[in-house]
């Protein structure tokens, strides 16, 4: 972590202590369906108020095209004074008069949360006017949303060249994961990539297959690459089209080498229903009206093979259609066989992206992997091997 300047770094005392959060929850008619996110800020909030620092909360949620009180953050600060179990001030306006009056009204280990950031455009145009109105507003930068740091944007950014900037302790642990999993690694490193395109990773898969030592792959993605290697996939989920790409990816991995793993069997349906008449073939008899829905049993038991003579794992995407029942078997079974290897002490284990937290969520095994990203985007950019501009910002 030496590479980061960090709270350790930091004299927060006294200081107005501008710190950027991700408070982009998921909300379902009003109410927050999972509070992971406020949970993971509550380190960084409860340090910085201890040791005498003036807490001023940034961050956007949902995607607004200006002020719109359905986006409003009132209700999540609210939440998240529940976790942190302390009150939480809040303003209207993240710049301007009222933010101004709500930091000037702040006492020494106070917290205060300014309304979303989106609601300004020259938060995502990163413009030097709005990030010089926030950065009236604090003396120092606090960055702990790792999940927007994909977003160049005032308050993920900006903000990191106008004052002294320093990673937040949830940013800190998110890092340090990363960095294990990916950049120093013990080998053999396995990845595993599921989800139902190729198209939409194929950055990512370029710079695993020139990492990992194997790569396993599974969902729709796999179709892509059984298809183009000549088998049938029936109506599977495929990407046809693509099959030149998934082939010059093997090619890839073959020179290297980093070992390519594709379902041996699947689960088959004639339709994507929960509950339907399913079925197990070799991935040679997949049927004309066949779908593949989940790798079978063989495939379960490859890919735990793999994972049992790997030192670590980076995992994306589940392998089946995992919101079906009983679809979700495939990705549970390698979950839980991860969850053992790393609860054993013979595995490092770093789960991130979109869907795959809902996944092992499912599977009861997210607080057993080493780390759990809580990050989407972010996370599939930082597979990718891109600079994310909210953390290349905190470097000394
Ligand atoms: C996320 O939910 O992935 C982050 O909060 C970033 O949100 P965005 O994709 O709207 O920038
Ligand atoms: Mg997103």
């Amino acid at each position: 972590m030496s590479a980061f300047r960090t709270l350790d770094q930091a004299d927060v005392a006294g200081k107005r202590v501008l710190v950027r959060v991700d408070l982009n929850v998921p909300m379902e008619n009003g109410r927050i369906t999972d509070l992971t996110r406020l949970e993971r800020v509550e380190a960084t909030i409860r340090e910085i108020a201890g040791k005498s620092g003036k807490v001023i909360l940034l961050s956007h949620f949902g995607r607004p095209k200006g002020p719109d009180p359905a986006q409003s953050l009132r209700p999540v600060a609210q939440a998240l004074a529940d976790i942190v179990g302390r009150p939480i001030a809040f303003a209207d306006d993240c710049i301007g008069p009222q933010a101004e009056a709500a930091v000037a009204a702040l006492q020494p280990g106070d917290i205060l949360c300014l309304e979303n950031t989106r609601f300004h455009k020259g938060e995502e145009k990163n413009d030097p006017a709005f990030v010089a109105a926030l950065a009236k507003l604090g003396d120092i930068w606090v960055n702990d949303a790792f999940s927007a740091a994909h977003r160049a944007h005032a308050s993920t950014e900006g903000l990191g060249h106008k004052l002294p900037a320093y990673a937040g302790r949830t940013m800190q642990a998110e890092l340090d994961a990363l960095a294990r999993a990916l950049e120093a690694p013990q080998r053999p490193l396995a990845a595993i990539v599921g989800g139902a395109k190729i198209s939409t990773k194929l950055d990512l898969l370029g710079n695993l297959v020139a990492k990992v030592d194997s790569l396993i792959i599974g969902g729709g993605m796999a179709n892509t690459f059984l298809a183009a290697e000549g088998k049938k996939v029936g109506k599977s989920l495929a990407e046809h089209d693509l099959a030149a790409t998934a082939r010059e990816i093997a090619a890839k991995a073959k020179a290297r080498p980093c070992e390519i793993v594709l379902p041996v069997d699947a689960v088959v349906a004639p339709e994507f229903k929960a509950h339907v008449p399913s079925r197990v073939v070799g991935i040679d008899a997949v049927g004309a009206d066949d779908m593949i829905l989940d790798i079978g049993p063989r495939s379960i038991e490859h890919a735990v093979s793999v994972l049992a003579r790997t030192k670590t794992l980076v995992w994306n995407g589940p392998f089946g259609a995992f919101e079906l029942e009983p679809f979700d078997i495939g990705t549970i079974e390698v979950a839980e066989a991860a969850a053992e290897l790393t609860e054993a002490g013979d595995i490092v284990s770093v789960a991130g992206g979109g869907d795959t937290v809902a996944a092992l969520n499912k599977a009861g095994v997210a607080d057993r992997f080493s780390y759990v990203s809580t990050a989407g985007g972010a996370f599939l950019e930082w597979l990718e091997g891109k600079a994310l501009p909210g953390v290349e910002v905190l470097r000394v």
